[in-house]
Formats: C-alpha cells, structure tokens, sequence
C-alpha cells in the first residue's frame, strides 16, 4: 500500500528531546482555562481529550458538540457511541487509544470551526500528539483530515489511504456523524479499520 507523502503541514511534531517532552498534564496545565479564541465565550467545558498516554492509534475529530461540552469529555454522545463501536470493531476498547479534537471548545449552534479558532489550539493538538507519539492517527472527517494534512482535497478523495506526517502515518475516514446521517458508508470506514488494524498487527 502506497504512501501518500504531502507538504508540511505545520503538525509535525518537532523532534523534541525526550527531556523536552512534557506529560498530558503539563500540557493541559499550560492550556489552562483558555481564553485564546472567541469559542470561551459560549463554551461550557474545555474538551481537552482523553485516553491512553501510550497509545499506538490516536483517533482526531473536529470538534465538541453538545453532550461533550456538557460533560467535558470527547465523542460521549450519538456520534461517539459510534466511534466506540468503531473502536471495538478492531478489537480495542476505548481506553487503549487516544480521543482528541481539532478544537476544544465546542462552536455555538456546532458550526464549523473557523480558521483563527483551529490556529488558536492547534499548538496544543501538536504538543498532544508530541507526547502521546501514536503510530498511527486515524483523522475523522473533513476538518481533521484537511488540517492535519494541511489540504483542502476533498475527504471522499484523501479517506482510506496512509499519510505521512514526519514518521506517523495518518488515515482519513469518515466522521461518525457523518455515518450516522449515511449509514451506506459505514462500509467504507469498516475497509479503513481494517487498514489500521492490518498496520498496528504487522508493525
Ligand atoms: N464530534 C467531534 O468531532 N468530536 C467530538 O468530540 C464529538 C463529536
């Protein structure tokens, strides 16, 4: 399977020395009750991410909707009990991996996030991804995809192929709302799962 090698995207993690790595903590201590986008003012609960420090598979959404700001954790609601599902499907349960957004605060009404707002939490996606340092990142849906691989190539054509980004490989699916809304394309994810899980059994 061929991989896909693209221009810098600016998410490459820079390389750091083992000392310069911080833990999950620090960067949520650094991350702080921000206010560094417009999102604080109608946020609820900063959804900083959750799940496995070590994790081989890192899974990227876009953003909180509401049952995630409510409750402060990511993919808790319809879309994420899907995930969960998606996540099993493959034989791992949620614990093992590691759940994050694009932005951490949920936009109001669930709009998309907007460019200052995505360049605002991006330093902290990369510094998550530093310190995780999962294999691989399985990017769901369009803004995921389109700004991890820093591409406005359309998600139909970027999913079910591996990505480079400085030594960690990076899939494109489809969101789980999305399936929620096409359920016909579930079949397409499940094609992607099983890349993952073929690469994480072979690595
Ligand atoms: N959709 C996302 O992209 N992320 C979440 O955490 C929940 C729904």
């Amino acid at each position: 399977m061929g991989i896909v090698s693209l221009p810098s995207s600016g998410m490459e993690p820079e390389n750091p020395t083992r000392s310069q790595v911080l833990t999950l903590e620090e960067v949520r201590n650094e991350l702080g009750d921000c206010k560094r986008c417009k999102l604080h003012q109608t946020r609820r609960t900063i959804v900083f991410g959750e799940g496995n420090e070590k994790a081989t598979l890192m899974f990227i959404g876009e953003g909180p909707g509401y049952d995630e700001d409510v409750q402060g954790r990511p993919f808790v609601g319809r879309a994420g009990q899907l995930l969960t599902k998606i996540i099993q499907s493959i034989n791992l349960q949620r614990e093992e991996v590691y759940i994050a957004n694009i932005i951490k605060c949920r936009p109001p009404q669930n709009r998309n996030p907007e460019p200052d707002e995505i360049q605002s939490c991006n330093p902290f996606l990369r510094k998550q991804i530093q310190v995780i340092q999962p294999k691989i990142i399985c990017a769901l849906g369009t803004f995921s995809a389109q700004t991890l691989l820093k591409t406005e190539t359309k998600i139909t054509a970027l999913r079910g192929k591996f990505y480079d980004l400085e030594g960690i490989k990076v899939i494109p699916t489809y969101h789980p709302a999305f399936l929620l809304r096409n359920p016909d394309k579930k079949r397409e994810v499940w094609e992607d799962m099983k890349k993952i899980a073929e690469w994480i059994n072979n690595a």
